[in-house]
C-alpha cells in the first residue's frame, strides 16, 4: 500500500512536471543560495524561470516561508498571490524573525502564456544573531605578554554535549585574522577571515553550520589567531597596528539538541592559551611555521592544557559587529609547477606558468630543524635571475621548519603573496614538483561572464584581465597583491568595476565595501584614496573619491537593486558637496589630484609627447559626473528637490568647464586623448562642439600612430567614446594594437595578468622603475566592459536596469571574425555570439526568462534577415521595430534565436 501511494505521488510529480512550461529554480536569499546567519529582518528573495519557449514573462508569483523543508499550509508567511512581473529581491514581510533559526521559503510563478509553475523546491536561509543581548561570548585575548615577536595565540576550550545534537551553529569573529578547529577538524573553508572592513566601525563576524563537528560527548574548540589586516604593517613608513595592539577572539557556539534544548559554548576567561608553531605572520612578510612546536592534538578534547595560561576577558565593544553577506575567500585553482630550474645565480626556482594570488602548499621529509624558504616573485629578470625588487618592502616569504616525522604538509595561514614564480632554498632533498602545489585564494563570488572570439590574443587579455580579478578581489577590492600595499585604492576600483561585474557576481562583494566608503569618508565628504582607510586623513582625489558615485550607480545598472543608491545616497551627495565647497563659481581647481595615472610619458620629452592632461582639467570633469549620478539617483528615488537643485549646479560646473578648458573652436586646453574622451564622456561640452572633439581624438591616436597615450581614468572611457562618435573601427585598432602602448602589447610580452603600466616590461625585457611596477593591478583591464558591452554588444537599458530590459547590438570588427559571451544576468543566462563564415553574419542569441531585449542585427533592412533559417516574421515573440544607420532593429521577447544575414566583409 505504502508503496502504492509513493508511486502515484512521484507520478503526480512527473505528470505535473511534464505539463509545466514554467519552472522556477536558482532561488537565492539576499542574492546568496541556502545563506547561513543573515542579519537582515527583511532577507529578500529572487528566483529564476526556466521555460523551453520563447516570449516568457512572469505575470505572478506566490512565496511561503516556514520553519521546516516541508513548509505546511502557508507556513508563517504566505505573500499571497501577488499579480507582478517582479522575480528579485522581494523582502520577507512576515512576522519577527528569530536569531539562529533556519526559514525554508518556496515560490511558484504564473507566466503570460498561462502556465503556472510547479512549487519550487524549498530554499533556505539561516538567521544570524539578531539582537546585541544574543551575544553571550565575552572578547578574550591570550593571558601572556605578546609585545615580542607575535608569536601566533592558540586559544581552547573542552566542552561535553550530552546529548544528540540537532543543530550546532558557530559564530566567530577577532581582531586580528582567526582560524577555528573543533575536534582537529578546520571550521568551514573560509580563509583571511573575519575579512577586511572598517575595524573600528564595522566588524563582521562569520556563521558556521557545524552540526557535523560537534559530536556527542567531549569535544574541543581551538582557535588560531593572527596579525591579519587589524595589525600587520600595512601602508608604508613601518606603520602598524592600524586598528589596535590587541588580537582578541569572539566565539559562540550554539548547540540545539534533538529533544529542542539548548547549550550554548562561548568565549570567555574559562578558555586557555598558548602558543603554537605559527612564530610569525605578517600580511606583507609572509609567515614562520615551525613545526617542532606543534602543539599536536590541542583542538581535541583530553589533550593536556596544564601549561597554558587562562585566557584574558577584555571589555572590546560588540556594537560594531555585522553579519557577513559577501562571498568570503577561499582556495580555488592549484597548479603544479610547470618548470624546475636552476637560474645563472644558482638559485632554485619553480615556474607556475600563471601569475597568481595565494600561497604555494608544501611537502617535505626531513630532519627536525631543516628550514625550508619560499620566496615569491611575478617575473624573472632579463638575465633569467629571480626579482623581487618591485615587491618594495614586502618580504613576501614563508618559511617553515621540519619536525622532522615523516612527510609534513606546511601552508601559510594569515598571509597571501602574488606571484608566477617561486623560489626555494633549504628543501631535504630533491625537489618533486609534486610537492610544491599552489592554490589560488579569492572571493568565491560566482563566475557570470565568458568571452571568446577569434583571436586567441584578445583571448588571453580577458585571461589576464580575469585574474587580475581573482587576484585582486581578496575580501576587498585591491590594487595589487603582491607589494607592500594591497590596498583597497578607490580610484581602481571604480574603473574596473563595470568589467569586473561581468566576470563575476560581485554584488554583494561592493556593497560591504561601498558601505565601507561610506563609514570611512571624511567629515568634509572627502573620500578617502583606499577603503579601509589606513592612511589618515588623505582623501579628496578626483576619479578616486568619485568611486562615491560611480559604483552605486553602476551596481544599480547591473543588478537593478535601488537599495545600493538608497544606502549611499548620503554618501554621494556628500562627496558632490565636498567639490561644491572646494569651488569657486562651480569651478574646481584646487587640491591634490592623481590625475590621469600611468599616462603614456616620454623621458627626455623635447618634442611634448607626453599625453599631460591638466589635472584640474579632469577635476572639474568628474565633478560634473559625479553630480549627474547624483541627479540620476535622485530621480530614482524620487528626491524631486535634489533633482532641481543639481541640474542647475551641473549646468554651471559645464558652464565652467568650457570656459576654463576649451576653446573658441571646441579643443580642449589639454588636448590629449584623455581630455576629449573625458569632455565626450560626460557631455562637458555642447553638442554642436562633439563630433569635432570626437575627430580630433582620432586624429590624436593616429598622431600617435594608432597608439593609446591613456592612463588610469581616460582608458575605461576610450573605446566607448570612439564607437558613440562613428569610430569603432578606431576602437578596434586600438584594441588589436600589438606595439607599445597597448593592451595586446604585454600580452606578446608573456603576461598573464593586466599589468599596471602600459610598460611594465619593456621590449628588451627591462623593467620600469621598481617603485612602482605591480604585473598584477587590473585598472587597465577596464576594456573588458568595451568587449562585453560593445564588441560583442550585450547591455542593459537604463529604463528596464539589472537586464529586465536587454539590448543586444553587435559591433563587428575587422580583422575578427566571431566574437561572443555568455553572462549569467539575475534573471538567468544572457548570450550573444556573431560570426562572419561564407559571406553571411550568424548570431546566435539567448535572453532570459522574464526579460525582454531590443536586438540590432547588422543589416539593411529586414528581408536580409533569417531567423533559424526563416525570413523573419514579427509575432509575439519577435517584431520589426525600425532601422537604424547599419543595423535593423527588433524587439524579442526571452528565448534561444539564431539569425543569420548577408555579410560583406571588405565593407
Ligand atoms: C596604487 C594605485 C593607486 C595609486 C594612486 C598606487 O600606489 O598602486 O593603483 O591608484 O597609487 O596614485
Amino acid at each position: 500500500m505504502k508503496r502504492l501511494l509513493l508511486l502515484s505521488a512521484a507520478m503526480e510529480i512527473s505528470m505535473s512536471m511534464a505539463v509545466a512550461q514554467v519552472q522556477v529554480q536558482q532561488l537565492t536569499t539576499e542574492n546568496l543560495t541556502n545563506p547561513i546567519g543573515l542579519d537582515n529582518t527583511q532577507p529578500r528573495f529572487s528566483w529564476q524561470l526556466q521555460s523551453n519557449k520563447r516570449n516568457v514573462l512572469q505575470t505572478a508569483y506566490e512565496i511561503k516561508v516556514g520553519t521546516d523543508a516541508k513548509i505546511k499550509g502557508n507556513g508563517i508567511w504566505t505573500s499571497g498571490k501577488v499579480s507582478s512581473d517582479q522575480s528579485l529581491l522581494i523582502p520577507y514581510n512576515g512576522s519577527s524573525l528569530t536569531s539562529g533559526k533556519r526559514y525554508y521559503w518556496q515560490v511558484r510563478v504564473w507566466d503570460n502564456q498561462g502556465n503556472t509553475s510547479p512549487w519550487s523546491t524549498p530554499a533556505y536561509w539561516q538567521t544570524a544573531l539578531l539582537q546585541p543581548t544574543d551575544w553571550k561570548a565575552s572578547w578574550i585575548t591570550q593571558g601572556f605578554d605578546d609585545n615580542g615577536p607575535r608569536v601566533s595565540p592558540l586559544f581552547r576550550k573542552e566542552f561535553t554535549s550530552g546529548k544528540k545534537v540537532s543543530r550546532a551553529t558557530a559564530y566567530i569573529t577577532a581582531h586580528g585574522m582567526y582560524e577555528a578547529q573543533i575536534n582537529g577538524k578546520r571550521v568551514g573553508d573560509a580563509y583571511l577571515t573575519p575579512g577586511w572592513t572598517s575595524y573600528n566601525k564595522r566588524l563582521q563576524y562569520q556563521v558556521y553550520d557545524v552540526t557535523g563537528l560537534v559530536q556527542q560527548g567531549n569535544n574541543a574548540i581551538g582557535v588560531t589567531l593572527g596579525n591579519g589586516w587589524y595589525r600587520s604593517y600595512l601602508a608604508w613608513s613601518n606603520s602598524k597596528d592600524h586598528y589596535g595592539t590587541d588580537v582578541a577572539l569572539l566565539l559562540q557556539l550554539d548547540i540545539t539538541y534533538t529533544d529542542g534544548t539548548t547549550q550554548s559554548v562561548v568565549s570567555d576567561e574559562s578558555w586557555k592559551s598558548s602558543t603554537g608553531s605559527i612564530r610569525y605572520s605578517e600580511v606583507y612578510h609572509g609567515e614562520t611555521v615551525d613545526a617542532r612546536l606543534d602543539k599536536k592534538g590541542w583542538s581535541t578534547a583530553g589533550f593536556n592544557d596544564r601549561d597554558w595560561i587562562p585566557a584574558r576577558k577584555e571589555n572590546y565593544t560588540k556594537s560594531t559587529l555585522l553579519a557577513t553577506y559577501n562571498e568570503p575567500v577561499k582556495k580555488h585553482e592549484t597548479f603544479k609547477p610547470l618548470r624546475v630550474f636552476k637560474t645563472p645565480q644558482g638559485e632554485q626556482v619553480l615556474d607556475y606558468g600563471q601569475n597568481l594570488v595565494g600561497w604555494v602548499v608544501v611537502k617535505a621529509s626531513g630532519k627536525s630543524g631543516d628550514s625550508i624558504t619560499l620566496s615569491h616573485a611575478e617575473v624573472m629578470e632579463k638575465n633569467g635571475n629571480f626579482y623581487t625588487e618591485n615587491l618594495r618592502a614586502a618580504k613576501a616569504e614563508n618559511t617553515y621548519v621540519l619536525k622532522g616525522e615523516g612527510e609534513e604538509t606546511f601552508e601559510p595561514h594569515f598571509t597571501w603573496q602574488g606571484f608566477r614564480y617561486v623560489r626555494v632554498k633549504g628543501y631535504p632533498g630533491t625537489i618533486n614538483p609534486d610537492n610544491f602545489t599552489a592554490v589560488a585564494l579569492y572571493s568565491d563570488m560566482k563566475p557570470t561572464g565568458t568571452f571568446t572570439s577569434s583571436n586567441p590574443l584578445l583571448n588571453q587579455l580577458q585571461h589576464n584581465i580575469e585574474w587580475g580579478l581573482k587576484g585582486n578581489f581578496l575580501d576587498v577590492p585591491t590594487d595589487c597583491p603582491q607589494r607592500d600595499e594591497r590596498l583597497g585604492w578607490t580610484g581602481d576600483a571604480q574603473v574596473f568595476f563595470r568589467t569586473a561585474s561581468f566576470l563575476r557576481g560581485v554584488g554583494n562583494f561592493f556593497d560591504k565595501w561601498m558601505k565601507d566608503v561610506a563609514a570611512d569618508q571624511l567629515p568634509t565628504g572627502a573620500v578617502p584614496h583606499v577603503i579601509p582607510n589606513v592612511l589618515g586623513k588623505q582623501g579628496g582625489s578626483a576619479g578616486w573619491s568619485d568611486v562615491a558615485t560611480i559604483i552605486p550607480w553602476e551596481m544599480y545598472l547591473a543588478y537593478g537593486d535601488k537599495k545600493i543608491l538608497e544606502q549611499q545616497y548620503p554618501s554621494m551627495k556628500a562627496w558632490v558637496g565636498y567639490m561644491s565647497s572646494q569651488s569657486t563659481e562651480q569651478l574646481w581647481n584646487k587640491g591634490g589630484h592623481f590625475g590621469d595615472w600611468l599616462f603614456y610619458s616620454v623621458n627626455d620629452d623635447r618634442d611634448g609627447h607626453s599625453a599631460i592632461t591638466n589635472k584640474y582639467l579632469i577635476a572639474q570633469c568628474f565633478y560634473a559626473y559625479s553630480t549627474q549620478l547624483l541627479i540620476n539617483a535622485a530621480t530614482v528615488l524620487g528626491n524631486t528637490q535634489d533633482v532641481a537643485t543639481y541640474t542647475t549646479q551641473l549646468n554651471n560646473i559645464k558652464e565652467a568647464f568650457r570656459k576654463e578648458y576649451t576653446t573658441p573652436n571646441g579643443a580642449t586646453t589639454s588636448n590629449t586623448q584623455t581630455s576629449y574622451v573625458l569632455a565626450l564622456q560626460f557631455d562637458m561640452l555642447p553638442e554642436a562642439q562633439r563630433q569635432q572633439a570626437a575627430d580630433r581624438l582620432v586624429k590624436n591616436i593616429k598622431q600617435y600612430g594608432n597608439h593609446l597615450t591613456t592612463g588610469f581614468l581616460g582608458t575605461p572611457y576610450l573605446c566607448h567614446v570612439l564607437s558613440r562618435f562613428g569610430y569603432t573601427d578606431i576602437a578596434y585598432s586600438l584594441l588589436l594594437q600589438e606595439t607599445y602602448p597597448s593592451w595586446l602589447y604585454p600580452v606578446k610580452m608573456g603576461a598573464t595578468t593586466i599589468w599596471e603600466r602600459w610598460d611594465g616590461m619593456k621590449p628588451d625585457s627591462t623593467f620600469q622603475t621598481p617603485s612602482m611596477n605591480s604585473f598584477n593591478h587590473y585598472a587597465y583591464g577596464a576594456i573588458g566592459d568595451w568587449m562585453y558591452r560593445v564588441m560583442v554588444g550585450i547591455d542593459t537599458d537604463d529604463d528596464g536596469v539589472g537586464y529586465k530590459k536587454i539590448t543586444i547590438k553587435p559591433h563587428i570588427g575587422q580583422k575578427i571574425t566571431n566574437a561572443g559571451a555568455a553572462y549569467d544576468t539575475r534573471y538567468g543566462k544572457l548570450s550573444s555570439a556573431w560570426k562572419v563564415e561564407n559571406g553571411k553574419l550568424l548570431l546566435d542569441v539567448e535572453i532570459p526568462a522574464n526579460t525582454t531585449a531590443t536586438i540590432y542585427i547588422p543589416a539593411n533592412n529586414a528581408g536580409d534577415i533569417l531567423e533559424s533559417d526563416r525570413p523573419l516574421v514579427s509575432g509575439n515573440e519577435l517584431q520589426v521595430a525600425g532601422t537604424e544607420p547599419g543595423y535593423v532593429k527588433l524587439k524579442a521577447g526571452s528565448g534561444i534565436y539564431r539569425f543569420s544575414t548577408k555579410w560583406d566583409s571588405k565593407k
